[in-house]
């Protein structure tokens, strides 16, 4: 990273082995002008307190915060918003005001993709089902509830981890149990597979989506492969779909706004550069 910029930005984690957001950012850095280096700190835990600190310092506009340390980070930050504390996680840190400030991007980014993508779903009042209960899905069903989502099941093998999900909103999110899923694929607008089955090398969601409105938007937010089987066999019963590489690149939009005051635009260009990336790196 260049030692004169006090612009830069990076991501920060430990045992990084790869990450993305080098590409999506440096391309904006690029197309916009922007006098900044997007590049990675990989750092051992004790040396947080000191890093978060020089970006107090002015010595750095921000970073992006990957594992092990999206939770860790919030007790050395002086605020974080809303985004963040409904989940307790933090991926975006930026500067106001001399304080330290994080927030969380990946609902904002799955809403700014689905909403750009399919326009005329209406997500207030939208019935939702959300499938696995991990970090991203409890970020998703957040951004939901926001829009002014009616009902979000959420269904999950593992059913406590649901029920600690819908303990944040009782009135709008209601956990089910992964096998008594049966009448529920028909009751809603929008299916969200928020878990790891149809990643690269792992088995395929097997869901029916047969049983779907045929309006139903299904999503997936898995990018390994860019088209899971879920995508593909909703395509073929003619449902509208969403893949999971919008979201990936559309969360990292607030991100480079808070840190310089651009709001970049998710480009044809961008995502091929993402997609070509994706078939050299996995
Ligand atoms: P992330 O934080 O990225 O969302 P995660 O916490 O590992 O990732 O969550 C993965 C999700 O995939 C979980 O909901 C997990 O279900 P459990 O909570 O029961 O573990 C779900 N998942 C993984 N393998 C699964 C399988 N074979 N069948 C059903 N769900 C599975």
């Amino acid at each position: 990273m260049n030692p004169n910029t006090t612009n830069s930005v990076c991501i920060l984690g430990h045992g990084i082995t790869y990450s993305r957001s080098p590409l999506i950012h440096n391309y904006w850095i690029e197309k916009y002008g922007v006098d900044s280096e997007y590049g990675i700190c990989d750092l051992p835990a004790e040396k947080l307190p000191g890093f978060l600190s020089s970006i107090r310092d002015g010595k750095s506009a921000g970073c992006n915060v990957t594992t092990p340390y999206k939770q860790t980070v919030i007790q050395y930050l002086d605020a974080i918003d809303d985004a963040a504390s409904g989940i307790g996680s933090v991926n975006t840190i930026y500067r106001r005001d001399g304080l330290l400030r994080g927030t969380s991007t990946d609902g904002a980014g799955y809403i700014g993709h689905l909403t750009n993508t399919h326009p005329d779903l209406q997500l207030k009042n939208a019935r939702v089902l959300v499938l696995g209960a991990g970090g991203a899905a409890r970020s998703i069903a957040d951004a939901l509830v926001q829009s002014g989502c009616s009902v979000i099941y959420i269904a999950n093998r593992t059913l406590q981890k649901a029920r600690e999900i819908a303990a944040l909103q009782p009135d709008i999110i209601e956990p089910l149990a992964w096998d008594d899923l049966q009448s529920i694929p028909g009751l809603v607008d929008l299916l969200v597979n928020t878990t790891s089955l149809g990643m690269v090398g792992r088995q395929p969601l097997l869901f029916p989506l047969e049983n779907t409105q045929s309006d139903c938007v299904v999503s997936d937010i898995v990018y390994a492969p860019l088209e899971t089987e879920l995508l593909s066999q909703a395509r073929s019963l003619g449902r509208p779909v969403l893949d999971g590489l919008g979201m990936l690149l559309h969360q990292a939009v607030p991100g480079f706004q808070l840190w310089f005051g651009i709001e970049p635009q998710v480009t044809d260009e961008l995502r091929a550069l993402v997609e070509q990336d994706l078939l050299s790196h996995g």
